[in-house]
């Protein structure tokens, strides 16, 4: 059976391509899951893909992962800064999450410098626009990888 990946992206990520293009571009969230798609299929996984703007819903998708995926990729939008729910249901997730932000919260508002999902994230990629995406499914593969 495939394994699958769950890309899973947080509040305003579905106004992508018409929200702030100066800082988050112009790709539309699709754009984006397609590119993570091609590099999880040609890696051998298959992409499960969620978007809410709801808290509890990416709550529930982590934890409905559990059953299923083998890893997460993360972009939480806003909920990055405050939302320990969404911390502890990753906690719990038994597998690599990778965080991934289109932009560098570090190099933006104090308030984007705090992120909560990091300390349960493997690792983060962040500040590589759309490419990021292909970068962070690799990055997970690779922390997938029997070694
Ligand atoms: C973001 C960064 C967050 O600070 C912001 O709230 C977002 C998008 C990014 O992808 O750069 O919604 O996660």
């Amino acid at each position: 059976m495939t394994a699958t990946i769950l890309l899973l992206s947080g509040p305003n990520l579905d106004l992508l391509g018409q929200r702030e293009p100066e800082v988050y571009g112009t790709a539309a969230l699709e754009d984006h899951r397609r590119v993570a798609e091609e590099a999880a299929t040609r890696h051998g996984y298959r992409l499960e893909h969620r978007q809410s703007n709801h808290e509890g819903d990416l709550v529930d998708a982590v934890h409905a992962a559990g059953g299923y995926a083998a890893g997460i990729v993360v972009n939480p939008g806003a909920l990055t800064h405050y939302a320990w729910s969404l911390h502890d249901a990753l906690a719990a997730f038994d597998g690599p999450v990778v965080e991934l932000h289109l932009s560098n919260p570090q190099r933006r508002e104090p308030w984007r410098h705090r992120s909560v999902v990091s300390p349960v994230a493997t690792g983060v990629v962040a500040g590589f626009g759309g490419d990021g995406y292909r970068l962070a499914i690799e990055a997970l593969v690779g922390l997938l990888r029997p070694r």
